[in-house]
């Protein structure tokens, strides 16, 4: 029976994917749920999981080189899939040091236990084990021109304390792979969106505020361009690139949709109008009257736009979710999840933890 250990697994994209695995491969496989539960983290995420023999919840940061070390003595993990990361650009430019320690020295500590439990005497490694490490475009840089694609082998320009600090980690990963020949991959993904993405995000804070009748703050002049995949599609990614990719190499994640932030935020107004009925509210609330143009995000870059060749050729990836349904099934998801927005924007869900397991 395969092991996963997944770091961060209780954020956006961890329970995503947790959620994704247990679906495709069910009793099959054992999930070991590695978290720290920082601001970001939200186990009620995973409420419907938390009851199955073949999943775990470890409260621990990946930092503490002891509770890992510990974790990996006590599971026999095949595959760690590490996305515990700090993953806020707006806050990495507050406080920048938590990037570093977390993002760099988090995956160095994570790095290390992996490489002594799955290192043999001759200096090779066990059968069948593997590193994911779950990075960003980011480390990229920005681009300028129209026709200008993301490569595996664009050189590496981070500009955010977020974007250097995960850089860096991905590049503590290749040394790995080239000093020690361990067995890992990178991806390096677009943005992701879709159901549990904390609303300190573009999308779902813009779908909360729209349906408060809050102001809808677009950084700049709104011309930014990111491309955006359902959080889906980059879970089956991540899995294609576990069972099929090369040892060593680096794939790059994204379903060619670029958009401008304005035209995002307009989209989300507009569908909100679609699935609301008249005389709801929130759909009088959900006005284009809101957007407030606000000061620009500091350092901030103009575009991303992943080219996914290498994962579409050689893995057969391809994503599934067209934004037009993505966005829909995003915000239906916000709709009938109300409870869940409140409880993130209360801070009630950092409670979550004590009431399922206990006050520690
Ligand atoms: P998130 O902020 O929603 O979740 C991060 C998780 O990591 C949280 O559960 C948090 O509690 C946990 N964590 C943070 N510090 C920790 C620590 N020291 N020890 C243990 N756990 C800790 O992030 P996300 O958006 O789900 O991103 C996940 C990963 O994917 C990150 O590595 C990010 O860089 C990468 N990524 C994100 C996107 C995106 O659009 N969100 C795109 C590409 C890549
Ligand atoms: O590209 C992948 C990256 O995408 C991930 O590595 C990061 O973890 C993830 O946070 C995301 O980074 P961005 O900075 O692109 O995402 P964010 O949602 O913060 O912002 C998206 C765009 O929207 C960006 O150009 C800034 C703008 N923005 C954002 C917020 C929160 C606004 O205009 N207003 C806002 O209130």
């Amino acid at each position: 029976m395969k092991t996963y250990l997944v770091t961060g697994g209780a954020g956006f994209i961890g329970s995503n994917f947790i959620h994704y695995i247990l679906k495709k491969y069910g009793d099959s496989i054992r999930v070991v749920n590695l978290d720290a539960l920082t601001y970001a983290g939200n186990l009620s995420n995973l409420e419907d999981v938390s009851g199955r023999d073949n999943y775990e919840f470890i409260k621990a940061d990946i930092r503490d080189a002891e509770a890992v070390r510990e974790i990996f003595k006590t599971h026999d993990v095949d595959v760690v899939v590490h996305f515990a990361a700090e993953s806020h650009v707006d806050r990495s430019i507050r406080t920048p040091e938590v990037f570093v320690e977390t993002n760099v020295l988090g995956t160095c500590v994570m790095l290390n236990a992996a490489r002594e439990a799955w290192e043999k005497e001759d200096g090779g490694f066990k059968e069948g084990k593997k590193f994911l490490h779950v990075s960003t475009d980011e480390v990229y840089g920005s681009l300028s021109d129209p026709g200008e694609y993301f490569y595996e082998t664009t050189p590496y320009a981070p500009h955010s304390p977020y974007s250097a600090s995960k850089a860096s980690s991905d590049f503590l990963v290749k040394a790995y792979v080239d000093t020690y020949h361990f067995p890992a991959n990178i991806t390096n993904c677009s943005n992701n969106y879709g159901p549990y993405q904390f609303p300190e995000k573009l999308i779902p804070l813009m779908i909360n505020n729209a349906l408060k009748g809050r102001d809808l703050p677009v950084y700049g002049d709104g011309k930014n361009v990111r491309d955006w995949l359902y959080v889906e599609d980059h879970c089956k990614g991540i899995d294609m690139v576990i069972e099929k990719g090369r040892i060593g190499e680096t794939y790059n994640i994204g379903g060619h949709n670029e958009k401008e932030n304005i035209e995002i935020v307009r989209i989300i107004l507009d569908t909100i109008q679609e699935l609301l009925t008249q005389g709801d509210d929130r759909r009088e609330m959900a006005q284009k009257s809101r957007i407030k143009f606000i000061e620009d995000r500091k350092g901030h870059d103009r575009r991303y736009a992943i080219a996914p060749d290498k994962i579409s050729s050689e893995l057969g990836w391809k994503p599934e979710t067209m934004f037009a349904e993505g966005i829909k099934k995003t915000i239906a998801w916000y709709l009938d999840n109300e409870e869940w927005m409140e409880r993130v924007t209360s801070g009630d869900y950092q409670n979550y933890y004590d009431r399922m397991y206990g006050a520690e």
